[in-house]
């Protein structure tokens, strides 16, 4: 019997399952990783209910990530959608102007979840369509914040627009997205099922000192504050396009622990990979623990959370990846001087 067998694949899917994927690639992040876990499971529950024709409504659990920079909001949004096996479409807030206006249509997020699975329209209708920068379409009236008179290009209609597709059931979207198209080029697609997830690092954000405290006491973790729907309003959203965006996840800034087992230890970690690179020139490359912790540091010197260590390591490397097969045989250690001379030759230069 279909159903059976389809309750039978519930019963290896779970929110545990989902949150043990995403921690072979994400560090730290528990809380975050949890609420995913949960909605990207009822995401899932809900499609396969549908199929059955279930008839009572369960509410779609789009997600709304607030973090600072380079904390793993769109590594967080693309690792469940590789989990979950389903197709991914990123999108720029900013680029996404009100109808009628030159610029991207809102309908284009759809658009390019079809070109990710080659125009396939039933793998589509079950997609994630990720939204970054969100923050940045808030309205803006007067010039009350930072940078204030920049940021409202729009907004609010954007945010309309934003709503219609969040809150949609069929709409006409181009059948690809790289091409011109024209009027003949469209298909209908039921955009119901689909997950959102919109995140921005709301870096200007006041959040009032009410908001409750949320995650478990009493834990290691320490307590996490919820974004309420009051603070996003206040920040500039619309209230309806926030009661579409039911799950709040905040995320924390990594500390330089984090940001060293991030350089080591996940799925992609990046140490792993430039050793890697090394040995298929026969070097034996090795950091010590204060190197790494200086990359860690230099890294939250920037502000840019793990998005700079990528760069910093490439600088650092630098002067062995130049010489490389030149030095087969070799051990090469870096030691923290050399980080620091790594540094301030690329800050002099
Ligand atoms: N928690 C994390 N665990 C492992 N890797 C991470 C984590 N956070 C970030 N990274 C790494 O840093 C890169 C940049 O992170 P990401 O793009 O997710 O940042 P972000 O939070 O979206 O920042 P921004 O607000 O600047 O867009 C990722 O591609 C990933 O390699
Ligand atoms: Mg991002």
């Amino acid at each position: 019997m279909k159903e059976k067998r389809d309750i039978y694949r519930f019963l290896h899917v779970t929110p545990r399952r989902i949150f043990e994927q995403l921690d072979q690639y994400v560090v730290g992040q528990k809380h975050a990783k949890e609420v995913l876990a949960i909605a990207a499971y009822n995401h899932l529950k809900r499609i396969e209910y549908l199929k059955f024709g279930g008839e009572v409504s369960i509410r779609k659990s789009n997600i709304l990530m607030a973090g600072p920079s380079g904390s793993g909001k769109t590594y967080l949004a693309r690792t469940l959608a590789r989990i979950l096996d389903v197709p991914f479409a990123y999108n720029d807030a900013t680029a996404f102007t009100e109808a009628g206006y030159y610029g991207e249509d809102v309908e284009v997020a759809i658009g390019r979840l079809l070109y990710a699975t080659n125009q396939n329209v039933n793998a589509a209708e079950n997609g994630v369509v990720f939204i970054d920068e969100i923050d940045k379409i808030a309205r803006r009236t007067g010039g009350a914040r930072t940078g204030a008179g920049s940021r409202d290009i729009g907004g609010e209609g954007v945010q309309q627009a934003l709503l219609k597709i969040l809150e949609g059931e069929k709409i006409f979207v181009p059948l690809n997205v790289t091409a011109h198209w024209n009027k003949y080029d469209y298909v209908e697609i039921d955009i119901s099922n689909i997950l959102f997830i919109c995140a921005g690092s709301f870096s200007d954000m006041e959040v009032s000192s009410d908001s409750k405290p949320i995650g478990f006491f009493g834990e290691e973790a320490p307590p996490q504050r919820e974004i309420s729907s009051e603070d996003l309003v206040k920040y500039g959203f619309l209230p309806e396009l926030m009661g579409r965006l039911p799950v709040r996840v905040q995320l924390e800034a990594l500390s330089a622990d984090d940001l060293v087992t991030i350089l080591t230890q996940p799925r992609e970690a990046m140490v792993p990979e430039y050793q890697r690179l090394c040995a298929l020139d026969q070097i034996q490359l090795d950091f010590t623990r204060d190197a790494l912790l200086e990359i860690a540091n230099a890294a939250l010197k920037q502000k840019l959370g793990a998005r700079a260590l990528r760069a910093i390591l490439e600088k650092v490397l630098h002067p062995i990846l130049f010489v490389g097969p030149e030095r087969a045989g070799e051990r090469i250690v870096i030691e923290p001087d050399d980080v620091r001379r790594a540094i301030a030759i690329a800050a002099t230069t």
